[in-house]
């Protein structure tokens, strides 16, 4: 039987987010069809929400998936399903912003999108052709203008929702002191090694809902490693419960008021990453997870070079991710 995930309330719109999302970008990327299958499962063992992006080229197999659940009748709408996609770095300037989520639309073949969020607080040229970056082609984000563009798309209803990615507290008060619509979503890297207690005290208060990516560690990926799947403590947790280390890791997410965006294209794992409802940490489990020693494990650097923008926003995001 398919699983009910939860879901949390977002500010600024009537909407609700299941707090277990899909997320679409693999590594090594598969191919679309392989995708578009992996989606159907997920579909199928009761996943509603989907993470994508502009950047990541799965629009058209996640639009493609999302046309086949339909014609098979395993959702009747498609406001069953929470989608989420990305404004990519190449197009932040005011007047890219709603051209680039129709581009979007038209991938995913949707009238609008639940939640668009901003990719990063950097703007990359047209120009860019390789990675890590050259420094010519970077540029700090206009955040008033580019937010301006944001909130166009909401109030022109192709975005339910408007939020941001990748965002330190300094960015967000920047982006906060001029908004006229508040982000509903700040999405970053958070799980049990990068907890990121600073950032989730300033967004709370804020209405500013966190959500987290990475919540495996990335495991098998070339921007990840199994720091958390492989971690004593918490293997120990899992084998005294008899449950996952992947569940344990989302499970404590879970609890610590996130929503989650994993991955997984496997039908088994991708059930067992539900199956963490029914359940919960004891206190000392939890506090046990909370005194782990922090390690960020996605760096900007080896993706955009060693540029002064880039060394200044990885310095806020280590900032950030400190427990105190
Ligand atoms: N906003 C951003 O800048 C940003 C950055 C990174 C990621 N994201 C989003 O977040 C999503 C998830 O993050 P992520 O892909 O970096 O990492 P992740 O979800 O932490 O880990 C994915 C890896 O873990 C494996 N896995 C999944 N469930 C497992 C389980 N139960 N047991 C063992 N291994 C398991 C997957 O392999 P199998 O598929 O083989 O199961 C895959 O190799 C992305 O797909 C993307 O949508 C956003």
């Amino acid at each position: 039987m398919a699983t009910t995930v939860p879901g949390v309330s977002l500010s600024t719109c009537d909407l609700t987010m299941p707090v277990i999302g899909m997320g679409t970008m693999g590594h090594p990327p598969v191919p679309p069809e392989t995708l578009k299958a992996a989606i159907i499962e997920a579909i199928k063992a009761g996943y509603r929400h989907f993470d994508t992006a502009f950047a990541y080229r799965t629009e058209q197999p996640l639009g493609e998936a999302i046309a086949e659940a339909l014609k098979l009748g395993l959702i009747k709408s498609r406001d069953e399903l929470f989608i989420t996609t990305k404004l990519w770095a190449t197009f932040g300037e005011k007047e890219l912003v709603v051209p680039c989520l129709k581009i979007s639309l038209s991938n995913l073949k949707l009238d609008y999108v639940d939640l668009y969020l901003i990719h990063w607080p950097l703007k990359l040229s047209q120009e860019v052709r390789q990675m890590p970056v050259e420094k010519e082609h970077l540029f700090p984000l206009d955040m008033k203008s580019v937010w301006e563009g944001m909130e166009e798309c909401k109030n022109l209803g192709l975005a339910k929702a408007i939020g941001v990615s990748n965002f330190t507290c300094k960015k967000l008060e920047e982006l906060l002191a001029t908004a006229k619509i508040p982000p509903a979503v700040n999405q970053v890297e958070m799980n049990p090694l990068w907890r990121q207690k600073k950032l989730r005290e300033f967004c709370k208060p804020k209405g500013i809902h966190v959500s987290a990516f990475t919540p495996l560690g990335a495991n098998n990926t070339k921007w990840g490693d199994n720091r958390i799947l492989g971690c004593d403590v918490i293997e120990e947790i899992a084998k005294s419960k008899g449950k996952t280390p992947a569940q344990i890791s989302l499970r404590w997410l879970y609890e610590q008021g996130v929503s989650i965006i994993a991955k997984s294209f496997n039908s088994e794992r991708m059930k067992q990453n539900l199956d963490i409802f029914d359940w919960s940490l004891t206190e000392e489990e939890s506090n046990k997870i909370s005194q782990l020693p922090q390690r960020k494990g996605v760096l900007l650097e080896p993706v955009l070079g060693s540029h002064d923008l880039v060394l200044q926003l990885q310095a806020e995001i280590l900032e950030d991710g400190l427990d105190s």
